[in-house]
């Protein structure tokens, strides 16, 4: 499998280099504007391979995208990250006109690509992708749900005292400090719901430090996160490569699905090789229901900064 990152900044080389280092993709082209900056990268990357066992190639490149020719999956993290007290909304101004370059770029190397978008505001971001290649929906995927689940398990395991392979949890809707959806009513440690252990107040607590996971972070670097990001993103490329059909909260393009149209936003959905197989309708209670609502109210009103 060959696989492209767009960016080489600190989320697009940690995503590359868990790529590498999970070794189910033989090739990972690293492409940054930054003239040199995606060849150093690469070469670091390159001379960690015996020390960490992987076979995958990691080459970089300073925007050349015929480099990134067939590529089967491509990841973009390209834009600029946020900063302490900036909402991920913020960075619309900037990153609209360089996700709608990346993306334009890549299918003109890669038409059977599977993209998948990073960069924030991310809801908005995947669905300005759809927009400017018209790749078919399956085929265009945001990540946000699999980096906030993994930020709510880190949240209910500190709260049970458990290890974090005893919880299970997912959060669907907008990957946005207020439009994040913990689905609290559904996680559980070892198949028992942690409802058992945890009190109304202390899973509205983990809930509430869910939502702001990437803000914590933003305060405590100064700038946004990169190894969970990177980290999900590999997960996802990884359950394309083996087609797994493995189940992540995605921001996926909606048709109906939650009663909910004409936008991204974080839905359970079944990833294999075909990028977004299956989009899943879980029962949700009505303050479930009226959660993603609101959240969907707020993703479309930051599309609507689009100049489509
Ligand atoms: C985060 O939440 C970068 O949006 C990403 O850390």
């Amino acid at each position: 499998m060959k696989v492209t990152v767009v960016g080489a900044g600190a989320v697009g080389a940690s995503c590359a280099e868990y790529i590498a280092i999970k070794d189910f993709a033989s090739e990972v082209v690293i492409l940054d504007i930054k003239e040199g900056f995606a060849e150093g990268k690469a070469m670091d990357l390159m001379q960690t391979a015996s020390l960490n066992g992987f076979d995958t190639k990691i080459v970089g490149t300073t925007g050349d995208y015929s480099q990134t020719a067939e590529s089967d999956v491509a990841v973009i993290t390209s834009g600029i990250p946020r900063k302490p007290g900036m909402t991920r909304e913020e960075l619309i101004g900037i990153n609209a006109g360089i996700v709608k370059m990346v993306s334009t770029s890549l299918i003109e190397h890669s038409p059977n690509v599977i993209i998948i978008v990073v960069s924030n505001p991310m809801d908005t971001m995947t669905y300005l992708a759809h927009k400017a290649t018209g790749l078919p929906k399956n085929r265009i995927i945001g990540m946000g749900g699999a980096l906030d689940s993994a930020r709510f398990k880190y949240r209910l395991a500190e709260a049970l005292d458990a290890p974090i392979s005893d919880i299970d949890g997912m959060v669907i809707g907008g990957h946005s400090d207020k439009g994040m959806v913990p689905l609290t009513r559904l996680a559980t440690r070892n198949s028992l719901n942690v409802t058992e252990f945890l009190s109304e107040e202390r899973l509205e607590q983990v809930a509430a430090d869910t939502k702001v996971g990437g803000a914590t972070l933003t305060g405590l670097l100064g700038t946004s996160a990169w190894y969970a990001p990177g980290a999900a993103v590999s997960e996802m490329v990884k359950a394309i490569a083996l087609d797994s059909k493995k189940m992540f909260p995605c921001s996926a393009l909606l048709d109906g699905e939650y009663g909910l149209s004409d936008l991204c936003i974080g839905v359970p959905v079944i990833i294999g090789k075909g990028g977004i197989e299956k989009i899943v309708e879980i029962k949700l209670t009505d303050a479930e229901k009226a959660k993603i609502a609101e959240s969907a109210e707020g993703v479309k009103k930051t599309n609507g900064l689009l100049t489509l």
